[in-house]
């Protein structure tokens, strides 16, 4: 076998954080959060999204755009009012496959925001002699001043449209409707997709007050309802994604500095599906003494993981796949490596939740609540969902209790369509 065990326990010891580091992590995270809701300098911009949580009672059929993950969606949802909803159509499309790629800035703006014209157009066939009102679910770092107008800060997880950061994107948006003669969209809201994924939530589950997306991106978003913002009360985006008061390994800033955009992102960097597969890649590349640094991904992370027996063969296929033969015990090797990444990667969100958390108890107990959260992450990867639990039970103790972690699927396009439904009333 070409690892040495002394080196691969140094490489999961140097991936692993105590108690005490989480408790660190998110006595950092509040703190930070504090700042920025003070307007000083701090890692996350905690942005405000200009909605605050749902009735449940709005109703209506409202269009959803759901932009930032994997997938692009149109949706046409009905909301029944009493938590009740209902989704009528809906057109998906992959943002990448082996004919075009619409994220890498091969594609320019106008040809992206036509695709999602394009898209709209036939959800809506037959059906254009009804006006109807649109949410967007926008989750990238966003800059609102009120539910319409967010400009787009930076881009995140690698895309690289041009000409978009800096503008405001419901009018680029918009500006496309009407290339198509798309003119019965009246776009009424924009929001992150943690906001989205919140807004569902207090559809469903009225207790919550955290949303959270645990997928190719991590971010999570909270309803503040104190008087650190000079508004009313408010969902706030944190971009926790953005959260830098960490102990990064040395594959975590070689994974920074040869991103596209480095410096930023670092708490994403480190769990999030987009990254884990590279920090693996890294990390292999390191172990074997690879010329060619791998390509692995969150899915084959999750496939390596899926394998519990003690040779590992089915993990052994996929590792193999990706970098030739091995050696007999390499491949048992490489998934304790798999797993240490992604036990690291549950136990900082649990921190990021925990943080959010005390902010929101501030002196007092931990209410009873739900925290919604979505994404492939979370939803499919061996050992995170648990890790997650044991993390918020050793930086809270007892009173993690009060706390149900959920998995609440879809929450893009039924927030999206809230937000709308709340927005329209107001135009
Ligand atoms: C974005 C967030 C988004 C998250 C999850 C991050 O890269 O900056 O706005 O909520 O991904 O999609």
């Amino acid at each position: 076998m070409r690892i040495e065990e002394k080196k691969l326990a140094e490489i999961v010891g140097e991936l692993t954080l105590d108690k005490e580091q989480l408790r660190e992590i998110a006595c950092a995270l509040r703190f930070d959060m504090e700042l920025a809701l003070q307007g000083r300098e701090a890692s996350m911009p905690m942005l405000c999204s200009y909605i605050g949580m749902p009735s449940g009672q709005e109703s209506g059929e409202f269009l959803a755009l759901d932009f930032g993950g994997t997938n692009l969606r149109a949706e046409l949802i009905r909301l029944k009012g009493g938590s009740q909803y209902e989704i009528v159509r809906i057109v998906a499309r992959p943002l990448v496959t082996e004919e075009y790629n619409l994220v890498n800035g091969s594609a320019s703006r106008e040809q992206v925001f036509d695709f999602i014209a394009d898209m709209f157009a036939e959800l809506l066939e037959g059906m254009e002699h009804s006006t109807y009102y649109l949410g967007h679910t926008f989750s990238f770092p966003s800059k609102q001043t009120d539910i319409y107008n967010a400009r787009l800060l930076v881009w995140t997880k690698e895309f690289a449209i041009p000409g978009v950061e800096g503008e405001v994107v419901n009018d680029l948006l918009a500006e496309a409707f009407a290339r198509k003669g798309l003119d019965n969209i009246r776009i009424a809201a924009v929001i992150n997709d943690t906001v989205a994924e919140l807004l569902a939530a207090g559809y469903c589950w009225p207790d919550t007050q955290i949303g959270s997306i645990y997928a190719t991106g991590s971010n999570n978003c909270y309803m503040e309802r104190s008087a650190y913002v000079n508004r009313p009360a408010a969902i706030i985006n944190m971009e926790s994604g953005s959260f830098d008061k960490l102990a990064p390994s040395r594959w975590d800033v070689m994974l920074d500095k040869t991103s596209e955009k480095p410096g930023r992102q670092r708490l994403e960097k480190m769990v999030s599906g987009r990254y884990m597969g590279e920090l693996l890649s890294l990390i292999v590349q390191d172990l074997l003494g690879l010329p060619e640094r791998p390509g692995f991904t969150a899915i084959d992370m999750s496939g390596i993981m899926s394998d519990d027996t003690a040779a590992a063969g089915a993990a052994g296929k996929i590792i193999s796949g990706r970098i030739g033969a091995l050696e007999p015990g390499e491949a048992a090797c490489i998934r304790d490596v798999t797993e240490a990444i992604a036990i690291r990667s549950a136990r900082l969100v649990a921190a990021s939740y925990a943080g959010i958390l005390w902010h929101l108890s501030g002196a007092g107990q931990i209410a009873p609540q739900h925290i919604a959260i979505d994404g492939s992450v979370y939803e499919y990867m061996p050992h995170i969902k648990e890790n997650l639990q044991k993390g918020l039970y050793e930086v809270l103790g007892e009173e993690a209790a009060a706390v149900t972690p959920m998995l609440l699927k879809g929450g893009s396009g039924l927030g999206a369509a809230i937000a709308a439904a709340v927005a329209s009333k107001e135009l």
